[in-house]
């Protein structure tokens, strides 16, 4: 991909602009994070479900490790007890929030494919936070809709973490602006995807890369502009947009 940050003399870089605090500018510093900040915090139970994760021929949907510290960070802060992940695999995702949320806290969590989660349930399990997970296989999108037929579920989501089909991000979005309660969180996930963002039209991107990113173009200009949410969007792992509901 193309280096996105440089200047040419007569115009200057973006980087160089007043209040441009980019700090992330290699791998060896992801690494310095990720070895300084990140795996020495890591819960073994995390650091098990990553390294069987590893092992698996779709490894690249993992969340990364620092992300699961994120997120992690982030319910405590907001006390979430009540959530919802949508895209699961092997649950990396899945097993931050549980271990992040009180005893009585929920994870609804909804994935197309059972087959990744048994991969790492055995794990969740021996971590003790299996209990707080109700695990729905099945595409996402008619289960939410039965929610919002119900006005139980209404504002009833401290968080919802999307991390599934990228084309159907904004269909999710029209239904989960209902479901989080105001002042709740949707954390939306790889809205940065892979750098293709800002790629130029003849980069030679990988088909699925290409395929989603028109999708999460759309996407981050909708959530930019939705009065509803107050945004900020951070490049950990991915990228992910927090959108915090304000009515
Ligand atoms: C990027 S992975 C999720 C990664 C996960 N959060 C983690 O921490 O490892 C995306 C997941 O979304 C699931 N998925 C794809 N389409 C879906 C749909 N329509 N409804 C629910 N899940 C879907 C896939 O089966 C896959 O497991």
């Amino acid at each position: 991909m193309a280096a996105v940050n440089g200047g040419s003399e007569s115009q200057p870089a973006k980087h160089q602009e007043v209040g441009h605090k980019s700090l992330l500018q290699s791998d060896a510093l992801y690494q310095y994070i990720l070895e300084t900040s990140v795996y020495p915090r890591e819960p073994e139970s995390m650091k098990e479900l990553r390294e069987v994760t590893a092992k698996h021929p779709w490894n690249l949907m993992t969340t990364s490790a620092d992300e699961g510290q994120f997120l992690s960070l982030l319910l405590k802060l907001i006390n979430a007890k009540n959530t919802m992940e949508i895209g699961v695999y092997t649950g990396y995702s899945l097993l931050s929030t549980a271990l992040a949320l009180p005893d009585d806290g929920k994870i609804l969590a909804l994935d197309i494919n059972r087959e990744n989660y048994e991969i790492g349930l055995p794990i969740i399990e021996k971590a003790g936070v299996a209990y707080k997970i109700d695990f729905r296989e099945g595409p996402a999108l008619p289960l939410l809709d039965q929610m919002i037929n119900d006005e139980n579920f209404h504002g009833s989501f401290d968080f919802i973490f999307v991390d599934a089909d990228k084309d159907n991000y904004l269909n999710y979005h029209k239904r989960l602006i209902d479901l989080v309660k105001i002042g709740g969180v949707i954390g939306y996930d790889n809205t940065l995807w892979n750098g293709s963002l800002v790629a130029p039209p003849d980069a030679p991107l990988r088909k699925y890369v290409r395929y989603y990113r028109d999708f999460v173009l759309e996407l981050n200009k909708a959530l930019a502009m939705d009065p509803r949410i107050e945004i900020c969007q951070l490049p950990v792992g991915d990228g992910i947009t927090l959108c915090r509901r304000v009515y």
